[in-house]
């Protein structure tokens, strides 16, 4: 047997995403409060963001731009889940996500956790956050930066493609239709 399927049988037993290194096993809380883990990922497209409710620019054009994304996709939408991840758990809590995903697209599943898991998933997918240390009138109000790709990932559940920020709607509905069947 070759060294390459090899690897591919062990990394399919284990259930963990190897294309790029990007993906792993990982236990996270929807916005409705229930689990979700990798598993849940798996028939059907997902297309991953990561980032925070509180951010004043990056993350909404970016989720606008998925959702106008989707929307020109029309029937064939119904093939990805979108979902908006957390990089700053500690103020985007279940009821935080909730009402954010709610307002601004009830497509999108909207995902929190604890630090550490968000750390470890975040890592999974070569994603960087960091808190910006500034002087702030109020400790609640920080900023987060923190790299704004969009992940997409194939019905078993592996990393396919990454959409950097910037992308335009027409774009990424032009990138998703290429992989979608
Ligand atoms: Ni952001």
């Amino acid at each position: 047997m070759k060294a390459a399927e090899q690897a591919r049988i062990t990394a399919d037993s284990d259930g963990i995403p190897d294309q790029d290194g990007i993906g792993g096993r990982f236990i996270l809380t929807d916005h409705l409060g229930g689990t979700l883990t990798e598993r849940d990922m798996r028939g059907g497209y997902h297309l991953l963001y990561f980032g925070y409710t509180y951010c004043p620019d990056v993350c909404p054009t970016t989720l606008q731009v998925l959702s106008l994304a989707l929307d020109e996709l029309g029937e064939k939408a119904k093939l990805i889940q979108p979902y908006f991840i957390t990089i700053d758990p500690e103020r985007d809590n279940v009821k935080v996500m909730r009402n954010y995903v709610e307002y601004f697209d009830p497509r999108l599943i909207g995902v929190t956790g604890s630090k550490p898991m968000i750390e470890r998933v975040a890592t999974q997918f070569k994603v960087k956050y960091e808190k910006v240390e500034e002087e702030v009138a109020d400790p609640d109000l920080y900023v987060m930066d923190h790299s704004a790709s969009l992940y997409l990932l194939g019905p078993d559940g592996r990393f396919i493609k990454k959409y950097v920020y910037g992308i335009t709607a027409e774009q990424l509905a032009q990138g998703l239709l290429e992989v979608l069947p």
